[in-house]
């Protein structure tokens, strides 16, 4: 394990000396979500993933996001045998046992008693009966974490009492390790419990501690932030298309665009709006369209739909 770790970490390491000018950057700047950003770190030298060394983690819904992480920590090393996973569904269970050859099952207290982490990754609306199947097998050793949008602290603890639990809010592209997680820490998680969440999360992408008071806020920036560029990118296309440029040439014109243009970013030391500068020169077609976009109100539109996100995330919420 020790070699699969260290290989895939001066891999990682390589990739990320861009990565942690970025998030050096970002710490020393002032946080959009209006509160401290408590920490903030990417797949770096200080998150050392063997913290999860020996540890049995336990994932109860194998589904998109909990499979997310279950290939995830496996890419990362962490042997098959520390990884087990329910499901309700006996199709899922199948889909994971074959995927990942890992031990799944349908009996959560098992896990939540064998494992030393349990990461909840059901839907919120599930929570209640899964919380009501797991409590008394739940002891003062147990460390709970849930991935949950609108399921806040407070509620876990009030259910699982004896429990260090934390929340997290990650998003989509951690299928793909390269994803955002938000982490917010309950207040029985230990120095070393909270090192083992972030390097949970870190094995699918970037990690970031805030209050929970900025959950709303980052669940609408983040959790939901794919959709909006997989709507940009789709009436993108749609426009391209209506120009009449072929469809395979539209979706990989654009896509490549988008990697291109996502990965100049992360490589930059200059703010969004310089680099549209760089695009936009005067009079040019750039500009033509950029005037546009500013005519129809796209910003103040984009704001408001942000702002409907986070004002849904607190109507959801359960503390
Ligand atoms: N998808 C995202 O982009 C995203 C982003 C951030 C956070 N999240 C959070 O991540 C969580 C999981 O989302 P998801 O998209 O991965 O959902 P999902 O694909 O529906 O996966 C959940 C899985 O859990 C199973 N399940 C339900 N009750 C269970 C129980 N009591 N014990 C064991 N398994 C159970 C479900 O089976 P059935 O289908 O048979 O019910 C399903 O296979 C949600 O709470 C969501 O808020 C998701």
């Amino acid at each position: 394990m020790r070699q699969h770790i260290s290989h895939n970490k001066s891999k990682r390491w390589t990739q990320d000396s861009r990565l942690k000018t970025r998030v050096r950057r970002q710490e020393l700047g002032t946080s959009s979500l209006g509160s401290r950003v408590l920490s903030f770190e990417s797949q770096s030298p200080s998150l050392d993933l063997r913290v999860l060394r020996g540890l049995t983690i336990g994932v109860i819904g194998a589904g998109t996001m909990g499979q997310a992480l279950i290939g995830g920590l496996l890419a990362q090393g962490v042997p098959t045998r520390a990884l087990r996973a329910t499901d309700a569904s006996a199709s899922m269970r199948n889909t994971v046992r074959r995927c990942f050859r890992i031990q799944v099952g349908d009996d959560n207290r098992h896990v939540v008693r064998t494992c030393d982490v349990v990461i909840l990754a059901v839907k919120p609306q599930q929570f209640p009966e899964l919380m009501t199947s797991i409590a008394s097998g739940v002891t003062s050793s147990a460390f709970v974490i849930s991935i949950a949008a609108g399921i806040t602290l407070r509620w876990l603890q009030a259910r699982l009492p004896k429990a260090a639990v934390v929340r997290v809010m990650p998003n989509l592209p951690a299928t793909v390790g390269a994803g955002f997680s938000a982490l917010a820490m309950g207040r029985r998680v230990t120095a070393r419990q909270r090192q083992i969440a972030r390097a949970l999360f870190a094995a699918v992408g970037e990690t970031c501690e805030l209050p929970e008071s900025s959950f709303d806020t980052i669940t609408a920036v983040s959790g939901s932030g794919p959709a909006y560029v997989f709507y940009l990118v789709q009436i993108w296309q749609e426009a391209a298309r209506a120009l009449g440029l072929p469809p395979t040439v539209a979706s990989r014109a654009i896509a490549q665009t988008l990697a291109g243009s996502v990965r100049l970013l992360n490589a930059s030391v200059e703010p969004a709006a310089v680099l549209v500068s760089k695009v936009a020169s005067k009079k040019g077609t750039t500009e033509a369209a950029l005037k546009v976009l500013a005519k129809r109100r796209v910003a103040a539109h984009f704001a408001e739909a942000l702002k409907a996100a986070a004002r849904r995330s607190r109507q959801l919420s359960w503390s």
